[in-house]
């Protein structure tokens, strides 16, 4: 179940991508923590505990929401733009945990 619920945007042009390969949709103007997030209730697992993340500064500052494309590029969810084709892993054991 989704974390979050769109309350912009709806009418804004599709951006497709995947969260461990599960075809998803967010919209333009989106970071890549708000379209995951209206799509699932977390951004990985903490390398740690295993417990979900979310982010928690919202500001670039924490790392908390960093996320790994199949690529192996890791990034700030939370201050990078939803581009194309992102394809997005937080499943342990395929870069993370
Ligand atoms: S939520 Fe803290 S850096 Fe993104």
């Amino acid at each position: 179940m989704p974390l979050l619920h769109r309350l912009v945007r709806n009418d804004s042009a599709v951006i497709s991508f995947t969260i461990d390969g599960v075809p998803c949709d967010g919209r333009a103007g989106d970071t890549v923590l708000t379209a995951m997030l209206c799509q699932v209730d977390r951004l990985r697992y903490s390398e740690f505990s295993a417990a979900p993340r979310a982010g928690f500064c919202q500001m670039g500052a924490c790392q908390d929401c960093r996320v790994q494309l199949a690529s192996g590029e890791q990034l700030r969810a939370c201050t990078t733009p939803l581009t194309e084709g992102m394809d997005i892993i937080t499943r342990r054991g395929r870069g993370h945990g």
